[in-house]
């Protein structure tokens, strides 16, 4: 079934950069940056939540960076990106009216058609935020084709929390359960103190068709899993988003194969069920 799927997302069009213009930069935190960018003529990147883009930096290299808007908001797309190194400390140089190359989007975002009709549940940790907030705006412009909607979103301090203009909406709408906690609260910080898995305790009992979705550092994911799990959500009901180091995005260096599997082509989206089956996939 994944290779099928691998098939149908291979385009030749995708080895070729767009020339792509940044809208705005805004500044989340002191690592993170939110690029709103669109492409000529205002076309839409005709992508799904879950999917990346290769963004180009010519002269000094490319990275994958997930796509953190919806489809449902079409004349631009946003990429949150953490610096870490070459690439991405350039990227965090760039303003409005710049310029990057965009290649995609690329991968297997979430299967849509598995979420629509049921109750959702996405458990969000420090910048696994930005791959699922794509998610989180598909559901909330399309809420009536969803059941019960809840977000527990978990960072280390409150200087770490991402999208907080996106928080204070979230934390005043009525057709959504959402909570949020940080490790380790400063003077100021007056919201829940604890890791991601104390709110558990917040939600109403999951109803076992319900859709999970987990994206997060690893130990985050292992307690997570064990949280889910325990309420007899089956594994094939239960998301996450791989991410491994990448070169081409497109099945061709072999640099993020994980065992048999090439996360850019066949993730970076899959079930708890398939990366059970991938041997060194938590690792
Ligand atoms: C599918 C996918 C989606 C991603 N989405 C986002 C996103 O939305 N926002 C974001 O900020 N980053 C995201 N990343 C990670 C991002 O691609 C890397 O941070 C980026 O490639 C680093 O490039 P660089 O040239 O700045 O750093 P480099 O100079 O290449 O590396 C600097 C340091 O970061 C480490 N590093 C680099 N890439 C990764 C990686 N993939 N995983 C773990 N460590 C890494 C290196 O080992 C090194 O220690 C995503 C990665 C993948 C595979
Ligand atoms: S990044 Fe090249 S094969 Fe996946």
């Amino acid at each position: 079934m994944i290779a099928e799927r691998t098939k149908r997302a291979a385009r030749p069009s995708l080895y070729e950069p767009v020339v792509a213009r940044i809208r705005s930069v805004t500044k989340q935190t002191d690592s993170e940056m939110l690029f709103d960018i669109a492409l000529p003529e205002g076309r839409p990147l005709g992508h799904q939540p879950g999917q990346f883009v290769q963004v180009l930096v010519p002269g000094v290299g490319e990275c994958p960076i997930s796509i953190c808007t919806s489809p449902t908001r079409a004349d631009s797309f946003g990429l949150c990106v953490r610096r870490v190194g070459d690439v991405t400390a350039h990227l965090h140089g760039l303003g409005a009216g710049d310029t990057v190359g965009i290649r995609g989007p690329l991968g297997r975002g979430f299967n849509l058609a598995e979420f629509i009709g049921r109750d959702v549940l996405i458990v969000a940790g420090g910048l696994g935020l930005a791959p699922v907030r794509s998610l989180i705006q598909y559901i909330l412009d399309e809420r009536a084709n969803f059941g019960r909607f809840s977000l527990l979103y978990g960072a280390r301090n409150p200087s770490e929390l991402l999208f907080r203009a996106d928080l204070v909406r979230w934390r005043e709408r009525k057709d959504m359960n959402f909570h949020v906690t940080v490790d380790k609260p400063d003077d100021d910080w007056r919201g829940h103190s604890g890791v991601v898995t104390t709110l558990f305790r917040e939600l109403p009992a999951l109803d076992p068709s319900t859709r999970v979705v987990v994206v997060g550092p690893p130990v985050m994911f292992k307690f997570v899993v064990l949280e889910v799990l325990a309420r007899r959500i089956p594994q094939k009901q239960l998301y996450c988003s791989l991410e491994r180091r990448m070169k081409c995005g497109v099945g061709k260096c072999g640099h993020c194969q994980v065992n048999h599997v090439y996360v850019c082509m066949e993730g970076p989206v899959f079930t708890y069920g398939e990366l059970k089956a991938i041997r060194e996939a938590f690792e």
